[in-house]
């Protein structure tokens, strides 16, 4: 068989501009709950498929991986052909396919990556086998153009790395709460990381204790709405401390004390928003504080945030307010490309190409457990 990446790579001098125009690109994603698939041109978004899972692991209170990975199985085709259907593409028509190769849950992984790998193979085309995370570092960069005749929120999706800029990035989900360092394109340097519990999850556990359903996050910023987040006072985990670690345990605990000593607090509902509101403002501040600090630190122009707790209307005003004090750039992912999509992948493996970057091997295991620092060089 010839080798796949040739048609992609085979003159690494040529300008760069040239080896991506009119490159279509398939990604997939399903590295924990949500079955997504993509099709990226020129950094346009032509399709973004998320088959959510959430409804499925609501009885079970988080994500059962097992079942997470059967969904994906049942999903996975459907959900591409819905995406080159949307994007009006036929599979000959791409260039390059792309999937998450880790991050996540090895099961999930496995079904997305070697369907991504088996299309390749068969179409001969190159495989980009991608990091979560540092997919999740770009989203930020991708606006939805204004489109007059449509309803709000309806224009196209579109990369904007013509003004990218170094910045430091926060990722917060329900799985894992990163600071990064984004020096430049596919340059990025870890700074720090969850010790225990990520902030969304800290969210879903605090709001289950509360007795809200799962997942608890977007509920908690609705009822955070109509509360008072000074009523109670929650610890602000490791705001002091020097460094760019995040630990969210403690405070989920000192919730669960805090419920014993006060029972039926919670059946009050101006008091169940009020704990909300303040529950809420201890993980907002936090997340602010230590990204600005960062910021501030590293003298970046710019901060970026990404992940489902960036939906998090409260962290948003915030990180909005706390930037404009310091005359810094922000740039808030999409309320539709904050939580887990493919279209970060395409981007990403867009970009790659675009930079010449290798591809991955058709063959290329997952890595369930896959670190930011060796995502790219
Ligand atoms: O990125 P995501 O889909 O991936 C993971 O599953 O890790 O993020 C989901 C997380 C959940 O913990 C959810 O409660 C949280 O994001 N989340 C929110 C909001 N929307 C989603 N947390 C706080 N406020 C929200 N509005
Ligand atoms: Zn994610």
């Amino acid at each position: 068989m010839a080798d796949p990446r040739l048609p992609l790579i085979a003159n690494r001098q040529s300008p760069i501009a040239n080896q991506i125009q009119n490159r279509t690109l398939l990604a997939i994603e399903t590295s924990c709950d949500e079955t997504s698939a993509a099709v990226i041109r020129n950094g346009r978004v032509l399709s973004n498929v998320v088959a959510s899972q959430t409804r499925l692991h609501a009885e079970y209170g988080g994500v059962v991986p097992e079942l997470a990975a059967r969904e994906h199985l049942r999903l996975c085709q459907p959900v591409i052909r819905s995406a080159l259907q949307e994007a009006k593409t036929s599979p000959d028509e791409l260039d390059a396919l792309a999937a998450t190769r880790g991050p996540g849950l090895p099961n999930a992984l496995m079904i997305g990556c070697r369907a991504a790998q088996a299309m390749a193979f068969a179409l001969r085309r190159p495989f980009f086998g991608i990091h979560h995370h540092e997919a999740h570092l770009y989203s930020p960069w991708v606006t939805r153009a204004i489109d007059p005749g449509g309803a709000a929120g309806s224009g196209a999706l579109q990369a904007d790395f013509e003004h990218f800029q170094p910045n430091v990035s926060l990722i917060v989900s329900g799985g894992h709460t990163l600071l990064v360092h984004v020096r430049a394109e596919l340059e990025h340097q870890a700074l720090g990381s969850t010790l225990d519990d990520a902030a969304g999850e800290c969210f879903d556990k605090v709001a289950k204790l509360i007795g809200l359903p799962y997942p608890g996050g977007p509920e908690m910023d609705r009822l955070a709405g109509d509360g008072n987040s000074r009523a109670y006072e929650f610890p602000r985990p490791l705001l002091r401390d020097p460094g760019d670690d995040f630990s969210f345990a403690g405070l989920k605990t000192s919730v669960r004390y805090f419920l014993q000593r006060h029972p039926g607090l919670a059946d009050d509902p101006q008091k169940r928003c009020d704990l909300c509101a303040s529950v809420q403002a201890a993980i907002v501040e936090t997340l602010v504080g230590k990204t600005l600090r960062a910021a501030q630190r590293l003298k970046v122009p710019c901060v970026t945030a990404s992940g489902g707790v960036t939906c998090n209307r409260a962290l948003r005003r915030q990180l909005t307010d706390a930037c404009a004090q310091c005359g810094i750039t922000l740039r808030l992912a999409e309320p539709s490309l904050c939580t887990d999509n493919a279209a970060m992948i395409g981007l990403l493996a867009e970009r790659k190409l675009l930079h010449a970057s290798p591809p991955s091997s058709l063959d290329a295991e997952i890595d369930p457990g896959w670190s930011l620092a060796t995502a790219s060089p």
